[in-house]
């Protein structure tokens, strides 16, 4: 069911959010925190998936069980931080298929500028998860997902760690009908549009690039 942004306040992803907000947690370890808060926001955002009814014969008889009724899914993540969040996702569905979308903001602008998109072919057919630990103005976003929806895509997910109001704003009017979930709505953006408290650059904080 879409609607308004969903914050998930787990313990778990908001205990992981700490350590990677911090300036001091190296390469290693912020890489592996960005892994483990995708897998567990992936766990949510997936309750409402179908399921359909199936058996087993388990070592001490027949047992009526579920499983998911085979819905195609496809992840594609905003190069580059986005690509920090897809193990993590792929470790909760390891059947999903991945495209890319590059983009990269011009520092002086602050705008999206693309430069890659290579998505599955039948991505008309599927639900799609896009990544991207940052929502901050919200252009990268708007962008990526006008280039999936140009593609046939019709049922979209927008998944970010943090986001700002000013991206959520952006975002909720260009495309009311992708559902967002962050882990935190941060307090606003700063004169370079970087989220404020955020976590700086997650590009560079995920490849060490700085
Ligand atoms: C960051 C981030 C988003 C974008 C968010 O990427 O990963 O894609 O900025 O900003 P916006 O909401 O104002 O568009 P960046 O441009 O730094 O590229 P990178 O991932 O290659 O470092
Ligand atoms: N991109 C980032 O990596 N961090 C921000 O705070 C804003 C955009």
């Amino acid at each position: 069911m879409k609607g308004k942004p969903v914050i998930f306040d787990h313990p778990l992803i908001q205990h992981k959010l700490t350590f990677v907000r911090d300036k001091n947690t190296d390469t290693k370890e912020f890489r592996e925190l960005i892994s483990e808060i995708a897998a567990l926001m992936c766990y949510e955002a997936t309750r409402d998936l179908p399921l359909m009814d199936t058996e087993v014969t388990t070592p001490v008889g027949p047992a009526k069980t579920k499983i998911l009724a085979g819905k195609k899914l496809a992840i594609v993540p905003i190069l580059r931080a986005g690509l920090g969040m897809v193990d993590g996702i792929l470790r909760m569905i390891p059947a999903a298929r991945v495209g890319h979308i590059g983009l990269y903001r011009d520092h002086e602008t602050h705008l999206p500028v693309e430069y890659y998109c290579k998505l599955p072919s039948d991505i008309s057919e599927r639900d799609v998860f896009v990544l991207d630990p940052m929502l901050a103005t919200g252009g990268s976003a708007v962008d990526a997902i006008t280039m999936i929806k140009e593609k046939g895509a019709k049922n979209i997910y927008y998944l970010c760690i943090i986001a700002a109001p000013e991206g959520l704003e952006m975002l909720g009017k260009a495309h009311p009908d992708v559902q967002v979930y962050c882990a935190a709505l941060d307090e606003k953006l700063n004169e370079n549009k970087y989220i404020v408290p955020g976590l700086g650059d997650a590009g560079d904080r995920i490849f060490g690039t700085k």
